[in-house]
């Protein structure tokens, strides 16, 4: 018999609302417009962020699971949408404090956040929609 454990991705879908612009602080408004086009806006625009949470790793052979899909969902609430839904991120999030928030830093971020709180045989794979056609993913590649 093959005792090798299977492997299987779970994942988890979630939502948040958010402001920001793109802007280098050192560039000038021109510079920046040139750059990140309408996202340089200097008063701001909101995205509909569409976030999917991917673990890979074994299934346990007694519960069956690669990992509890609800305890996912409290750690999205708790880690990603209590720090990011219906925020300004450039003046509200530490994290953006002195980066860009970009669809790939806010992945970044989410990455980062959650991923202390993962079992550390699970991988973590994030990806982000800004709009329903970018998208951008991180799993923690350096
Ligand atoms: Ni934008």
């Amino acid at each position: 018999m093959n005792t090798k454990p299977l492997r299987a991705s779970v994942s988890r879908h979630a939502h948040f609302n958010a402001a920001h612009r793109l802007y280098v602080k050192s560039w000038t408004d021109a510079q920046n417009e040139a750059q990140f086009g309408p996202c340089s806006n200097p008063r701001y625009h909101g995205h509909n962020y569409e976030l999917i949470v991917k673990l890979t790793g074994p299934i346990d052979p007694v519960t069956g699971y690669v990992y509890d899909l609800g305890i996912l969902s409290s750690l999205i609430k708790r880690e990603v949408e209590a720090r990011l839904d219906h925020r300004n991120l450039n003046e509200e999030v530490p994290e953006f404090f002195d980066r860009v928030p970009s669809a790939e830093f806010i992945a970044v971020a989410i990455w980062e956040w959650l991923r202390p709180h993962l079992p550390v045989h699970v991988d973590l794979h994030i990806t982000l929609y800004e709009t329903p056609r970018n998208f951008v993913e991180y799993d923690g590649a350096q």
